[in-house]
Parts: C-alpha cells; structure tokens; sequence
C-alpha cells in the first residue's frame, strides 16, 4: 500500500504508538449524547455543549457518531474512530457519505508531534483535457462537468481511509468496514432527512436507472422516515474491500463496475486510472492568530492557505473588542474575505502541477500590506479588487467530522461527491454514488464553478491533477497542545465558516456549542455581497448598508462539526444544528 503513496512534500512519518487495550478496559463507559434536533439546553447564557473525558465524536448522523464512539469505548484510536466513521457515513448519508468521491483528513498527535494531512482528493482522469467541458465554441457546459460520467474524477476516499488506518490506526480495514457493511446489509431506520433529501433530488436522480434502483421503492418513491433501508449491493462492495484490502476496490470486481458504467455512457474513468490513483501525504498549511497555532489543508484545497490569510489581516483589529456580529467586525471580515478569494482565483491549485506562492500568501507582512486597504467607513467594490501580488439546485452537501481520543489525538476530515448526491449516477452493480468533483476545476478561465467561485491557468484541467477544493480541516493548539478540531461543508462558504468558528472561539471567547451555532456571514468576492443568515439585526445590517455593503440573506451556512480541549483535558463537542442529524458524543 505505502508504495502507492504520494509523500509532498516529505513528511517523516511518525512511529505507531502502543494503543493499549488494557486502558479500554479502565475506561468510564458513560455515553453523554447531544442530538442537535433536541431542543438547545441553556446554561447561563450560553448553549451548553457535550462534555466527555475519554474520547468525543462529532459527525453529521447519529449513526456514525455512535460507532465511533464505540471503537473509541473499545480502545481504538482517533484514526480509528474517524475511519469508521467515514465508511459509516458512505451507507447512512449518501448524499455526502461517500466511497465515491474523496476528501482531506488532518491528523494531530496528542503527543504535541507535528500534524499531517492525508489528501485523498480525486483525480483528473488520465484521457481528462483542458476543454473537456466546453463546446465547439469554446462555452462551458455545465450539465457535462456536474450530472454526466464525464464529471467523475478518480475516486480517492478507500485509498486514503485505508492510509490514515495504515499509518496511525490499530484497527484491521476489516475491523473499521465491519460497522458499515452490517448498516448496509441489514439496513437502518432512516430519519426524515435521509427521506427529503431524496424527494428534493428526485428528478435528477432518477435519470439513472441504476440510482432509481438503489433509492428508492419500485414505485418510484422514497423510503419514509423510520423505515428500514437496506444497500446490498452496497454491502457487497464493501465487503471486498474487507476481504481483500484497497485491490477490492480500486482493481477487480468493484474496479470492472465502475468502468463497465463509464463505457455505457462516454465516461472517462480506465482500470489504468483506478489502479493508479495514489492518496498524498501533505504538510499542513500552518499559521498563528493570536499566539494559537492553526493548522489547515494545504493544496489542493485552498482552504488552509485562505483561513490563515483572513486571520492574519484580522489579527490587526482588536476583533474581540469590536465584538461578536457587530457591523464593525464583519465589515472587516467581508473586506478580507473578498482579498483572500481573489487571490484564490488567481493563485490557487494542485501543487503537484503549479506553483502557488504559499509563503507569501500565509506571511503577516503580505496580510499588513492588504490590511492597509482596509477602511472602516466604505467598503471597496468587489470590481475594484484584483489578486494581490504575494511572493442551484437543491442544497448541496458535503460532511466533515472530528474525532478526539483518550490520548489527546486530533482527527479533523472533510469528504465530498461534491454536490449533494454527487453526479446522481449509481455505479450499477456496486450500489454507490459518483462524485462531480470536476466541476471544482476551472472549465474556462474566469467562468464560475457551482459555487460561483473563478479560477484560472492555476486550476485549469490536466490528466491526473487534483481538482482544487475549499475543504478545511482545521485544528488549532494552544501551548503545542490540541485545543480545537473543526471543518464545515458547505461550498465555498466552507473556508468562512470554518474561520468564524475559530475566530468565535479565540477572539469571542465563545463554548464550542455557541461557537458552532452562532450566525454565520459570508462574502466570497464575487459575487460582490455578504450573505447573512438569519439572527443578523436590522441596525447591523443598516449600518452595513451605510458602509455600502449589499446584504442579502440566506439560508444555513455549512455544517461544522467540531470538539474542544479544555487544559484538564475535559472534551466538550459542538454538532451542528444546522444539520437535524449532527450529532457530538462523548464518554
Ligand atoms: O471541494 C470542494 O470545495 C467542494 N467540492 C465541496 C462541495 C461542498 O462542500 C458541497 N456542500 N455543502
């Protein structure tokens, strides 16, 4: 397996610790669960988050939460939790859960050694070119790069799984499959959500007989709340990823499905691309605010490199002081979001492929000379803003979780198909969803992605390159040590809402539940506007408005999923609530 591995740049790889079952067995076995559907609990003024000693999981569906807990009870580790965590979700939320698609794990030791990140982003196929997605006349056509074969890139989430297990985990792939493949033979009640997500999608789901089958009932259907819903096929690939390791998906049986399905339909994933796809081993983007270190994905996410921009022209403003969701601070932040993104638009792409000025982008000299733009009266029209030099349809989905064990390990991951269901298309016979990750490469120079978000020459397509990503998982220390583990989905709000849950809990000296729960903003440059959700007062938003800021509100802003380290060591988890099936557990 590790031959398979891309290490850029070279990380060392740290030895495996003695994880001893023996401290399973001396630890308290009281389960604390906080279902965000439940009505908030109030302590003083403040949401009252998950408390645990031993071990905390954060995830966006009951169920995965609760089998990652219990591997955690049973004296796994954090990588093995979040591993089977991941292949948990790909079966109870597949509309994000995935073993089609692929994503970032950030991985903190508890022993104050230095992170590192797992990239097990998709891939560009190797028949991929730069105009795949544009017509004779050189438009973009978005209904190839979103809702055809074409919009698969090579799947990475088993490959990296089984890595993050390879490198730090205790648990057999057979072991972290195990819970998932039993959710997927003998089925599970599923919650409302699960039931309105697939009513929402239902015309371009249905388009593929194969999705059509998986889904929903012979008549068309979906599945109702509480019913229980059973994924053979599913089951089935899964287990021949247990029998017979990463080679039970990426080659054989699983590996012939899915290029069966690309030959029926103009695809172009080969048996070449799968068996050649390799997870990457990435040094974290690493950067402080305030005297905390903060560790996010590096490229080809630009998730990292952006947060720790925004924070750093942030850290000249007393923020803090300025206070929570006043008109002051997020003028501020709307004015260095919109620098950060512009230079994304410019700078940002797979490393293996481009260079991308990251020193420069992350360093506080170039975030004081874009601060200096900064005033507080006006803000600057987003026309006005160029990158800096530095040395619709239903609501989309994507899932992050975070996991901390008893020895202080930090697992931060963030996973994708892209859109909610990804492409839609069920790889027939193998009972799960294909990603429409490369949509996330610039089609054309300077023409949005789904999410409105420009790229360029940095971004463009090339056979085996990674799409560039907004995914972020981040974890902050404090004093070397782990303190908070965080990530959202959510497009390219993802890198915003990441950045107001740190910044809620540094500078707003908020609890992890307040912080996860607080109203969010958003402003990406282009368009040149900053989205509210609701629980923005009328006077900011005047004020605001006087400033010269279009506001315009929106619905619910990513779902962060995050845990917190107090200094004895007492876990407290934050689930969103913006999800009805978040759910943080602690013991
Ligand atoms: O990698 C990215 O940035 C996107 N493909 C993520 C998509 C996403 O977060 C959708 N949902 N909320």
């Amino acid at each position: 397996m590790l031959d398979r591995v891309i290490y850029s740049p070279r990380t060392k790889i740290p030895p495996r610790r003695p994880w001893g079952l023996i401290a399973a067995l001396l630890a308290s076995f009281l389960t604390v669960t906080a279902h965000a559907s439940n009505p908030a609990i109030l302590e003083g003024e403040r949401f009252h988050p998950v408390q645990g000693s031993q071990g905390m999981v954060a995830t966006s569906h009951t169920l995965a939460s609760e089998v990652a807990l219990q591997v955690l009870k049973n004296g796994g580790n954090a990588i093995d939790a979040a591993v089977t965590a991941g292949f948990a979700l790909a079966v109870t939320q597949p509309r994000s859960g995935n073993i089609g698609g692929g994503g970032f794990l950030l991985y903190s030791p508890g022993d104050g050694n230095t992170p590192e990140a797992i990239d097990y982003r998709e891939t560009a196929p190797a028949a991929a070119t730069e105009t795949l997605f544009q017509d004779n006349a050189g438009n973009v056509v978005n209904e190839r790069s979103r809702f055809s074969h074409q919009a698969a890139g090579v799947p990475g989430t088993v490959a990296g799984l089984a890595l993050a297990l390879e490198l730090h985990g205790t648990l057999t792939l057979k072991d972290a499959l195990a819970p998932a493949i039993r959710l997927a033979q003998d089925g599970f009640a599923i919650p409302q959500r699960f039931t309105e997500g697939l009513e929402q999608a239902r015309e371009r789901l249905q388009r593929w007989p194969a999705t059509k089958a998986t889904f929903y009932k012979e008549d068309g259907s979906a599945p109702q709340p509480g019913e229980v819903f059973k994924q053979p096929e599913l089951a089935a690939t899964l287990q021949r990823i247990a029998d017979r390791g990463i080679e039970g998906f990426y080659e054989g049986e699983t590996a012939r499905l899915i290029v069966d399905e690309m030959q029926r339909h103009d695809g172009l994933i080969t048996l070449a691309d799968l068996k050649n796809y390799q997870p990457a081993i990435r040094q974290p983007i690493h950067g402080t605010y305030r005297g905390f270190d903060i560790f996010s994905m590096s490229p080809p996410s630009s998730g990292g490199t952006h947060i720790v921009q925004i924070l750093n022209i942030l850290e000249g403003f007393p923020i803090g002081e300025m206070g929570h969701n006043s008109a002051a601070t997020i003028h501020s932040m709307a004015e260095a979001m919109k620098l950060a993104y512009a230079d994304r638009s410019e700078y940002l792409g797979d490393t293996d492929f481009v260079e991308v000025p990251l020193t420069g982008l992350t360093s506080k000299d170039y975030a004081a000379e874009l601060r200096k733009t900064i005033t507080p009266d006006k803000t600057r029209p987003a026309e006005e803003i160029k990158p800096g030099q530095p040395a619709a349809w239903e609501s989309p989905e994507t899932t992050h979780f975070s996991v901390v064990d008893r020895w202080g390990n930090a697992v931060s991951n963030t996973y994708t198909i892209n859109f909610s269901y990804g492409s839609g298309i069920t790889v027939a016979g193998a009972g799960f969803l294909l990603n429409n990750e490369m949509d996330d490469f610039s089609a054309k120079p300077g023409e949005p992605n789904a999410y409105g978000l420009i790229g360029g020459e940095a971004n463009k397509i090339e056979p085996g390159k990674r799409m560039l990503s907004s995914m972020s998982p981040t974890i902050v220390r404090k004093d070397g040590r782990n303190y908070l583990v965080t990530g959202s989905p959510g497009g390219s709000r993802i890198i915003t809402t990441t950045l107001q849950v740190v910044m809620n809990v540094i500078d707003h000296n908020m609890n992890i539940q307040t912080a996860v729960s607080a109203p969010r903003i958003h402003h990406q440059w282009w368009p040149d506007e900053i989205r509210i959700e609701q629980g923005i007062s009328p006077d900011t938003i005047g004020l605001l408005q006087s400033k010269g800021h279009k506001v315009t509100p929106s619905n619910a802003m990513g779902a962060i999923q995050s845990i917190m380290i107090e200094g004895d060591g007492t876990l407290y988890g934050g689930a969103d609530p913006r999800r009805s099936t978040s759910s943080a557990m602690g013991y």
